[in-house]
């Protein structure tokens, strides 16, 4: 059976919960890893028109709205953007939310956003082509993609940790790296989700998509723990060893007309 983007959003319907409820502030990649590189790569955005593609319950929609940007979120998940919605009605924000495939967006105009941001969300997509040339012809010229992904060199097809016989962890497997396509991803047993549909490209073809798409990758990171991590979150210092996270940053190239 394979599967499709249809899979994907339903395993996104039913971890909705549980993913509004453990993935907020308190996160430790939202909080030491991801977010202050988000806010030290926009700088400014006060008065940004920002889209935030993929944008699950909002979470960064509002965390950027609440820094004075104007923000788009768009969601194919209809219980993640209820999330989302719920909170707007709430406490309303400069934030439009809409259902929406990131692959195809016809009613966002061409050049109409300073950047564009995918946080986590290209690894779950289909058409992840269609979504650049999306993100090309609505950024700006000079506008920002801001790309964050698992990092595809070490969630490939097959991969986890070898461990000894006291579970100590001595390695990282990855295999299938040039198995392209959509496979099921475990979260651990902690989380209480459902396995999610992931669709594995090589380094390659993300980085020779987007540069086909008219993007200059201008910084690639690759976040690292902070030295806190050591002495009071130790269980997590695998991210020490081998990345979770691939970060693209990437500038439209000049349109010739805009
Ligand atoms: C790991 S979550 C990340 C959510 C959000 N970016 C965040 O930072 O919390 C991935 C999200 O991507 C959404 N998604 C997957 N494929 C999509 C598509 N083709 N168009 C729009 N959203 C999509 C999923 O429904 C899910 O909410």
């Amino acid at each position: 059976m394979t599967l499709s983007q249809n899979d994907g959003t339903k395993r996104w319907n039913n971890n909705a919960e549980q993913w509004h409820r453990l993935f907020g502030e308190n996160d430790l990649n939202r909080r030491d890893l991801l977010d202050p590189l988000i806010l030290q790569v926009l700088g400014n955005v006060k008065g940004k028109q920002i889209l935030d593609a993929g944008c699950g319950d909002g979470y960064l929609c509002r965390k950027l709205a609440k820094l004075g940007a104007s923000i788009t979120g768009a969601e194919l998940s209809q219980k993640m953007l209820g999330f989302a919605i719920e909170e707007q009605e709430r406490a309303p924000l400069t934030i439009s939310y809409y259902q929406a495939n990131c692959s195809s967006l016809p009613f966002l105009l061409d050049s109409t956003f300073d950047v564009v941001l995918t946080n986590n969300v290209i690894q779950d997509m289909d058409d992840y082509q269609g979504a650049f040339k999306e993100f090309s012809r609505l950024l700006k010229s000079g506008g920002t993609y801001l790309h964050i992904m698992n990092h595809p060199c070490f969630m490939t097809p097959v991969w986890g940790w070898i461990k000894d016989d006291k579970g100590e962890k001595l390695y990282r497997k990855v295999d299938y790296y040039f198995k392209r396509g959509p496979f099921l991803c475990p979260w651990g047993p902690s989380y209480g989700m459902q396995p999610t549909v992931y669709w594995h490209r090589t380094l390659g073809d993300i980085i020779n998509d987007l540069i086909s798409c008219e993007f200059r990758i201008n910084k690639v990171i690759e976040p690292e723990p902070p030295e806190s991590w050591k002495t009071e979150h130790n269980d997590r210092m695998d991210a020490g060893r081998i990345p979770d996270f691939l970060v693209l940053v990437c500038e439209r190239i000049a349109k010739e007309k805009e």
